[in-house]
């Protein structure tokens, strides 16, 4: 036995240790969280997210949604969605016939060995199909995905983490969530769940339960659908600290764990935010 190597041995341990949090306490804890911070609110309601826990916010929201942003994306995105590929094929071949299939995602896939998100299989099927793929954060790509969330409406999210593998892409999500960076030094915890509700300029911080249910979102600022790993970034660069890539590991890992933290909630997007 080299003893100098202990500490690292005693590090591979705790970090073992750690990749064998279980998602379900988690899940539990968290949502104990927001009972305790907003014991009125029905968790379900989260889905609506900053608007679940400001009233005036909501109103304004709810005169929005008479006529949403979103409705076009929808429409174009159903029309990209049944136009057959130069092969004659379709996305239903990849999807099958009811193309509301968001509740199952993103799904840990075993044999790539990483997080598949809805998009990464919009985009896998166009390649499977000799299409290119679309870029990731707005336009056709989010239109699809809009049509696709749209078609799920109603169901509820029933994401699945049964294998050491899909744990550890989980880990690797929460680790995320859970850790300090940018020169403000903030984590994403910091705002959703420490100071969850406080004003932040001119906005308010939503719960994590409830962030994942509604995507893509039409923003104004946007002029245009986004997906969430746009929001990522932005709430990356709002701590200054750079933006990851769209879709990378890290990315889908973190969509991993904050999909199951809204799992069982029903699904409502597309969306509009401000
Ligand atoms: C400095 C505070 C701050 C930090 C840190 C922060 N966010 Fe945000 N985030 C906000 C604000 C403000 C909004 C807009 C209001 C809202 O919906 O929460 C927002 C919105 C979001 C939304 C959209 C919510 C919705 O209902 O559409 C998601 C998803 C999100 N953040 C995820 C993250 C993730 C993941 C991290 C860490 C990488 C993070 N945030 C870090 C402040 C922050």
């Amino acid at each position: 036995m080299n003893w100098k190597k202990l500490p690292a041995l005693f590090l591979a341990l705790m970090l073992s240790g750690q990749a064998q949090s279980d998602p379900e306490t988690d899940y539990l804890a968290l949502q104990k969280l927001y009972q305790q911070k907003f014991p009125d609110i029905e968790l379900a309601e989260f889905k609506d997210g900053v608007y679940a826990i400001d009233a005036k916010m909501r109103e304004q929201w709810l005169e929005m949604e008479d006529f949403p942003a979103y409705e076009i994306a929808i429409d174009e995105g159903e029309e990209l969605y049944n136009t057959p590929f130069a092969n004659g094929k379709s996305y239903a071949t990849c999807f099958g016939d009811d193309p509301g299939v968001k509740s199952g995602y993103p799904r840990f896939d075993e044999d790539l060995g990483k997080v598949v998100t809805l998009e990464v299989a919009i985009n896998q099927c166009r390649l499977d199909n000799g299409e290119q793929a679309l870029p990731w954060l707005i336009g056709d790509l989010a239109r699809i995905s809009s049509y696709m969330a749209f078609a799920s409406r109603g169901k509820h999210f029933d994401i699945k983490i049964e294998t050491p593998a899909a744990r550890a892409a989980y880990n690797v999500g929460k680790q995320f969530y859970y850790s300090r960076r940018g020169q403000l030094n903030f984590n994403c915890s910091g705002c959703h769940q420490l100071n969850v509700g406080q004003m932040l300029r001119a906005e308010r911080t939503s719960p994590t339960v409830g962030q994942a249910t509604h995507w893509p979102v039409y923003r104004g600022k946007w002029e245009d659908v986004g997906t969430i790993h746009k929001r990522f970034q932005e709430c990356n660069s709002q701590v200054r600290s750079l933006p990851l890539e769209p879709q990378s590991d890290v990315y889908r890992s973190l969509e991993y764990f904050l999909t199951f933290m809204s799992n069982g909630m029903e699904l409502n997007g597309p969306g509009s935010r401000r």
